[in-house]
C-alpha cells in the first residue's frame, strides 16, 4: 500500500506519470467522472484550510466517489484526547483513502504506520505539503514546458512555509536548478534544508533580502504569506508581515515569460493589480490542484485510467 507523506515518496518517474495523468484529466475531465465510483475519501483536517480540503473533496466528487469528514478540529474526537493512531485505525474502517492535515509535524507519517488505507499528507505543521508541490510542478511544467534548467526565486516566509520546503526538496532532484532564496534574516530557509538538500546535492543557491535585485534573473517567482499562526509572538509577526509586496512596478523588472506562483491564501504580499498580468499563475495553480489530486487519488487507489492507451 502506498502513502504520500513526503514529496520524495514518489520517484521523479512516478511524479512524471502523475503529472501526465493530471494533464490527461485536464484535457478531458468527463472521461474520469466514474473512475472512483463507490470509493470514499475521508478528510481529517485539524488545521484551517479552504483550498486543500475543498480541492480534495472536489477531486473525489469529480471521480464519482464520496467524501466524509468533519468541519473543524474541535468537533472531532481529537478534542477529547484521542490519539492519531487510534483515529486512523477507526477511519480505516470507514473510508478507502484519507487526506490529513495536522499542526504537529510528523502526524500524517505516524498515522500511515497504523493505517489500513492510503494516507495523504495535506500539510503537517511547518514541515511538508507534498500535494501542493505536485500542483506547483504541474503549473511550472505547463507554463515553462519543463522542470529543469530553471532559476527559481522563493520569497517571503521561507522558515515556516511548508510549501517552500517541499518544493525545494522536490525541485532539487531536477537538472540545473538554481534557487534564489529571498527573505528577511528571521525567516530564512531552515538549516536542515540548506545542509541536507542544497549543500548535500551541490545545488546552486543564493540567499538575499532584495526582491527587486533578483527579479530580472528569475524564471519562476514563488511568493508566500508570512505564516502568522506559527509565530511565537505577535510583535515579530507585525514587524515582518509586510517584508515583501509584489507590485506591477516590480513585475516590470522581470522576464517576459516568468511565472508568479503562490500557494494561497494571499494576505497582502501580491498587490491586486498583478492579478491581471499574464505572468500571474496562482489561480491556474488552484485549478491544477484539482486535477493533480484526482490523479493522486487514482494512483494511490490503483484505479484504471480510461485514457491510458491514448497517452503517456
Ligand atoms: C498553504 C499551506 O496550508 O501551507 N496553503 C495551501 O495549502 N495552499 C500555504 C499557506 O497557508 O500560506
Amino acid at each position: 500500500m502506498r502513502h504520500l507523506i513526503d514529496p520524495l515518496d514518489f520517484s521523479p518517474e512516478e511524479i512524471d506519470s502523475l503529472l501526465n495523468l493530471a494533464d490527461r484529466i485536464r484535457s478531458d475531465p468527463a472521461a474520469y467522472q466514474d473512475v472512483a465510483a463507490h470509493k470514499k475519501l475521508a478528510t481529517l483536517f485539524y488545521e484551517p484550510s479552504t483550498r486543500t480540503r475543498l480541492s480534495f473533496e472536489a477531486a473525489m466528487l469529480n471521480l464519482g466517489g464520496h467524501v466524509l469528514g468533519f468541519p473543524s478540529e474541535n468537533v472531532s474526537s481529537a478534542s477529547k484526547g484521542e490519539s492519531v493512531a487510534d483515529t486512523i485505525r477507526v477511519i480505516s474502517c470507514y473510508a478507502d483513502i484519507v487526506a490529513m492535515r495536522h499542526s504537529k509535524e510528523g502526524a500524517p507519517l505516524r498515522a500511515s504506520r497504523y493505517s489500513r488505507i492510503p494516507v495523504i499528507n495535506a500539510g503537517d505543521g511547518g514541515h511538508q505539503h507534498p500535494t501542493q508541490t505536485m500542483t506547483d510542478l504541474m503549473t511550472i511544467r505547463s507554463r515553462m514546458g519543463r522542470l529543469d534548467n530553471l532559476t527559481i526565486g522563493l520569497c517571503g516566509d521561507l522558515k515556516f512555509g511548508r510549501t517552500v520546503h517541499s518544493l525545494i526538496k522536490t525541485m532539487a532532484r531536477c537538472k540545473n536548478i538554481r534557487f534564489v532564496l529571498i527573505s528577511p534574516e528571521e525567516l530564512r530557509v531552515p538549516d536542515y534544508i540548506i545542509k541536507d538538500v542544497l549543500e548535500a546535492k551541490g545545488i546552486e543557491y543564493r540567499e538575499t533580502r532584495s526582491l527587486e535585485e533578483s527579479m530580472p534573473e528569475l524564471d519562476i517567482l514563488y511568493m508566500t504569506r508570512v505564516q502568522k499562526e506559527r509565530f511565537f509572538n505577535e510583535e515579530d509577526y507585525i514587524r515582518l508581515k509586510n517584508s515583501y509586496i509584489l507590485t506591477s512596478e516590480k513585475m516590470a523588472l522581470a522576464k517576459e515569460n516568468m511565472a508568479v506562483l503562490h500557494p494561497l491564501p494571499r494576505v497582502n504580499e501580491i498587490a491586486l493589480d498583478v492579478d491581471d498580468d499574464p505572468r500571474a499563475a496562482y489561480f491556474e495553480q488552484v485549478q491544477n490542484a484539482v486535477y493533480v489530486r484526482m490523479a493522486l487519488i487514482m494512483t494511490l487507489l490503483g484505479l484504471q485510467d480510461p485514457k491510458a492507451k491514448e497517452g503517456n
